[in-house]
């Protein structure tokens, strides 16, 4: 098989692109990124050489680039490529716009012309806005809450309408919240590891009581796998979550202990904006299909993630400089 991988030198996709090439090695990746603050090539530095893998920088809103790509041969294509950071989507929303919903647009456009096999869009839990009593269901009703989220949700219909309209082979994934190695420290985990290893204050949003449903990165790749290899299910949507789900503070406390630093680390600040309570999805319906579900202990991953960082400070030192620095005075009005 050939491979277009959208977005694979970001934290999803590159675990996505290595957990791939151990499987099956004789498949091709070509791995399309535009190199973002959050595309990282140190990311796949030990498969850069795999004469399996190759690399293209680019961007998905690129339209001759993407046909070139996808006409070369293409059989299926991954699509991670996205602005993903929901605070910075409400300070500035034009790129999250451009890249996820007309990026998304110039990718199905050429899937449809190239007739590809099947198109995996990666969408996102963030696209029910809140879980109220129960998870939702693939069913639930589509109440996204930031710009982030919504351009998301854009995405995520466009692509179930070039299966609707042109019977492309879509399948879109909508997954709770990541976590594992490789992943950008403006998100949550490796944001409070990091700053944890550094005795520097865990910025928790608000009363730290708002919950997520939180996946081990390898465990979504492989439901991502199993859904590239099946067929029958064009057009489906497919809810991809542990149903472990912990509050901000539980998760700060976890880390803390692992780590054996002080709990005066915790610093509650200002809530981000249309902050949501919980996420959390229903995921009966990948297991009764494709017999997947969640299979790891979160407590014992996250350790085993938080050592990761301990381990690796030579991956995330880099990152913590530079325009990282710039960006964290302006959001969190302090100096890292
Ligand atoms: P990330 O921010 O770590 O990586 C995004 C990657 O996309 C980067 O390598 C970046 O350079 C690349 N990119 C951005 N704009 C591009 C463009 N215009 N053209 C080509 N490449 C571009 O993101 P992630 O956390 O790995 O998320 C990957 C995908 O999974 C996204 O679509 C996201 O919405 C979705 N998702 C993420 C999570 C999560 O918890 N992280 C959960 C559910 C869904
Ligand atoms: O649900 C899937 C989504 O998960 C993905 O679609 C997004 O791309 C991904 O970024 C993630 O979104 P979240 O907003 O849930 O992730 P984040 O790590 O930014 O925040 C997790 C929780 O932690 C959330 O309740 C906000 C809180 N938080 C976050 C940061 C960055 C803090 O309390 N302090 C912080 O400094």
């Amino acid at each position: 098989m050939k491979l277009l991988v959208t977005g694979g030198l970001g934290f999803i996709g590159s675990n996505f692109v290595r957990y791939m090439l151990n499987k099956y090695p004789d498949y091709r990746i070509i791995n399309l990124d535009k190199m973002t603050y959050a595309g990282n090539p140190a990311n796949l530095a030990d498969i850069a050489d795999n004469p399996h893998y190759s690399f293209v920088r680019g961007d998905i809103i690129d339209v001759q680039l993407v046909e070139k790509l996808i006409g070369e041969g293409c059989d299926a294509v991954v699509n991670f490529a996205a602005e993903t950071h929901v605070d910075r989507s409400i300070a500035d929303a034009g790129g999250f716009i451009t890249t996820d919903v007309y990026g998304t647009f110039v990718l199905l456009e050429a899937a449809r012309r190239h007739k590809i096999k099947r198109f995996i869009q990666i969408s996102t839990d963030e696209v029910y806005g809140e879980a109220e009593s129960e998870p939702c269901t693939e069913n639930a009703p589509l109440n996204p809450k930031s710009p982030y989220a919504a351009s998301k949700a854009g995405a995520d219909r466009l692509a179930f309408s070039y299966w609707a309209t042109y019977q492309l082979p879509v399948i879109i994934t909508r997954c709770s919240n990541n976590y594992g190695p490789y992943q950008y420290p403006e998100k949550m985990i490796p944001l409070f590891v990091t700053n944890a290893l550094e005795d520097k204050p865990l910025p928790v949003y608000g009363d730290g009581q708002n919950t997520r449903d939180w996946i081990y990165v390898l465990e979504h790749n492989a439901a991502i796998d199993l859904l590239l290899h099946s067929s029958g299910l064009d057009g489906e949507v497919f809810n991809i979550g542990s149903g472990g789900e912990y509050s901000i503070l539980q998760i700060a406390g976890i880390i803390l202990k692992v780590l054996g630093k002080t709990d005066r680390l915790i610093c509650l600040v200002k809530d981000r904006p249309g902050h949501v309570r919980r996420h959390a999805v229903n995921t009966d319906k990948i297991r009764r299909v494709l017999n997947w579900q969640s299979q790891i202990s979160f407590e014992q991953e996250l350790e085993k993630t938080i050592r990761w960082y301990q381990n690796n400070r030579s991956w995330w030192e880099p990152i913590k400089s530079g325009s990282y620095r710039e960006y964290y005075r302006t959001h969190y009005g302090v100096e890292l």
